[in-house]
This record gives structure tokens, sequence and C-alpha cells, in this order.
């Protein structure tokens, strides 16, 4: 590996001083940039960047790359925080269910949903699973995503939760776009256990998390706190259990309901919470207490026809927010952040400044790589991407459903 300048950069988007971890409330509505710039890379880091006017005076041209940006612009990577990739088979029958009348509670209460999804994986192979979670995770890369978080759950048996976590392990070893792994073994109730809660809670506690431990398989852990799945103080036992063994907590909450979710998030000091379609004023206030970062997914709202989450009024709150895309075959089948982007301006209505700090360095936050991804700092992980020739960066979410990305660079290198 060597080194690569990009120069001519008609504007350097998100760059930002390596101690920023996060951009809470009022702070969002600002975008650093650097217009007429240039970006060095050596090896799989950022080394420098600065204005065309102070281009540095290169001596050593060997084994140098010059990449000319005229007209385009350069974005850190878009961190997708919230991501299920790792799943046996599509779901196109229950998008058609929903087309003709049925909700997604509906169709979960006869078998459909996340059961389905696990009904599917229990005959897929290791293998099987590998492959297909590759091919997907090399679509998001086309998309622009640089790291990704990835969940467990669609196992729901030991053996079939372990095999999920395999695979991402061995996903993690082998791209180079970093990932992170979620244990979800608390996403839906198996319908074996369905008159024996404990049984299965204890399964996960006893079973499950000391085999997770033993072979290094997770970095979060995970529950779907709902009406329906797990109650919050089955969320706050599974969750503890999780801390135990060194997991850092997240939570799937306040999609449907509010019971509760938030409260355990905030009290376990949870990394995020993730959905917050239907908060309650209560809610909101009791996050604006905490470090917690509020996760949201407009791409589930689109395909579910859902409400959209709160995020203007988060943000008035002072909060921060990160939007990822729940990339799953369920709820939403599209792992595309430039589409979350446009969604989140559209419908939420962030305006493009907040929705890019949501989806680059909050992102990163909520996926605990703050300090290596996220912007464009010195010392930060060189996954960037260059875009066409583009008049301003609002281009971006407004002209929706375009790819306007030209390069990639993952790690230092040209993809
Ligand atoms: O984040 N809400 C819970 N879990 C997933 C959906 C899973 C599915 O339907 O397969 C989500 O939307
Ligand atoms: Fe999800």
């Amino acid at each position: 590996m060597g080194k690569i300048i990009i120069k001519n950069i008609k504007e350097l988007v998100q760059v930002l001083d390596a101690e920023v971890r996060v951009l809470k409330g009022e702070q969002m509505s600002k975008l650093s940039t650097l217009k007429d710039a240039w970006l060095a890379i050596e090896n799989d880091l950022i080394l420098a960047y600065g204005k065309m006017e102070e281009f540095p005076e290169i001596t050593d041209w060997n084994e140098l790359e010059v990449i000319d940006a005229t007209g385009k612009m350069v974005f850190p990577s878009w961190c997708d925080s919230h991501t299920h990739i790792v799943f046996a088979k599509s779901r196109e029958e229950e998008f058609v269910d929903r087309i003709n009348g049925l909700t997604y509670q509906e169709i979960a209460a006869k078998g459909g949903g996340i059961l389905n999804s696990a009904k599917k994986l229990q005959f897929a192979s290791e293998d099987e699973l590998y492959e297909g979670a590759l091919k997907r995770i090399n679509e998001i890369k086309q998309t622009g995503t640089g790291a990704v978080e990835i969940k467990s759950g669609y196992g729901l048996t030991a053996d079939a939760e372990l095999k999920m976590l395999r695979v991402i392990k061995r996903l993690k070893e082998n791209c180079d776009i970093t990932i992170k792994a979620n244990f979800l073994g608390a996403h839906a109730l198996p319908v074996e256990f369905k008159e024996n809660r404990r049984g299965y809670i204890d399964l996960i506690i006893n079973e499950m998390l000391p085999k997770i431990k033993e072979e290094g398989l997770a970095d979060f852990i995970d529950v779907f706190c709902e009406t329906n799945y797990y109650t919050p103080e089955e969320a706050d036992e599974i969750i503890n259990a999780g801390k135990e063994i060194g997991l850092i907590p997240k939570f799937h909450t306040n999609q449907f309901t509010s019971i509760g979710g938030i409260q355990v998030g905030v009290k376990n000091q949870a990394l995020s919470v993730d959905h917050l379609e239907v908060m309650t004023e209560q809610d909101i206030d009791d996050l604006a207490k905490s470090e917690v970062m509020p996760t949201l997914l407009p791409s589930c709202s689109f395909f579910l026809s859902i409400p959209y989450a709160p995020a203007k009024q988060l943000i008035e709150k002072g909060l921060p927010i990160c939007l990822a895309t729940d990339f799953n075959p369920g709820s939403t089948p599209s792992g595309n952040m430039n589409f979350v982007l446009s969604l989140a301006c559209i419908n939420m209505k962030l305006t493009p400044e907040q929705a890019i700090n949501a989806t680059t360095i909050n992102a990163a936050y909520a996926m605990g790589l703050e300090k290596t991804h996220g912007s464009i700092s010195v010392g930060k992980k060189a996954n960037i991407f260059i875009t066409n020739e583009i008049n301003s960066y609002a281009f971006l979410p407004y002209y929706f459903g375009h790819n306007q990305i030209e390069e990639i660079i993952i790690e230092g290198k040209r993809q």
C-alpha cells in the first residue's frame, strides 16, 4: 500500500477534529466542510487534508497515486449502525399480504415476521448464510457504507443463534469494511417456548451467552422490547446478563408501542435505543437526560407504512440522532444509506446537514467507532467515497434513488 492524494476536491465534507465524538441538538445543524480541498491517505489511514491554496510540496512521487476530483465531493463512508443482513430467505409473500391489507403485527401473529425468518434459517448452512450476507455487504459497499453493525436474532435456538454469529465473525475476518456483531437472541419468542417464556430466557442466559463469551462472538447485546415480544423487566434481565460478559447494550424499542423500553435503555446506559417511531413526552425527556444515542430507521417506516420517529423533536430537546437502514428481509429490504438520507430529509424534515451528521459521526458513535470512523479527521480510517460532479451536498438527498457515488476507498484501497 502506498499513498493517495485527492486534489481539487470541490468540497470535503464532514471535516472534524478527531476529538469530536458526537454532535447533539443545535450542533447537528452545522456541517463542517472545506471547499477547494485536498486529502492525503497513507496506508489505511487519513494522513492530512487542507485547502488547495496550501497544496503540499511533493518530493517523492514514487508510489503516490493522484486522483483529480475537480467538481466532485469527498465524504467519509456512511456508518450503518443497525442491520440484520444475515438471513436465509427473502419475505416478499408478507409484502404482498401487507399490500392486501394486513399489518406487520397481524402477519407476525399468524407465524410470519421474525418467526418466519427463524424457520427458514434453521435449514440454511453456515456457508449459505455467509455467501448471502457477503453479497449484501458488497452491495452496501457500493452505496457508500464503510462500517456496518450486524445482528443475530433469526436463529432463536442456541445452535442457530451461534451459527449466525459465527457467520458474522467470518464476515468480520474476510471483509474490508468494519463490522460489529450484535447478539439479538431475544428478537422474538420461539413458538416452542410460547407457554414457557422463562425457559427461553434461561436458554439465552445459561447456554447462549457462555458460548458467545467463549468464542468471542459478539460486541453488543440487543433485545426487542415491545408489546408481544419482550417486557422491560425481561429486557433488563437479559441485557444485564450480557453486560456481565462484557457486551454493550443496544435496544429495539418503541416501534409500535411505548412500554418502558427507553427507561430500561437509559438505566443500562445503552449505546443506542433504536426505532422510536412511538415516543411519549416522558420517553423523550428521559432520553434527553442520558448519553444514549437515539437511532432512527426511516426506511422501515417507509416500507411498513408506520409513523416516522420524531427526529426534529429529539433534536430540539438537545439530543443527538443517528440514522441507520435496519436492512432485513421483513421490515426493510434495503441497505441503501443514500435512500435513508433522502427519507430523513423528506419525511422527517431533517436538513441535509442534520441528516449527514446522523449518518456519519453520530452513526459511528452508535457503533462505538467514533474514534476511527464517521468523519474526515487525521488518523481516522481512510474509508471515504468520491461523488460524481455535483453542485452541493444537498444534491445527495435531493436526487433520491440515484447513485451519486463514483469511487469508493476502503482502508486506503481504491475499490
Ligand atoms: O428492526 N423490529 C424488530 N426487528 C426487525 C424486523 C425483523 C423482521 O421483521 O424480520 C426490525 O424492524
Ligand atoms: Fe432492527
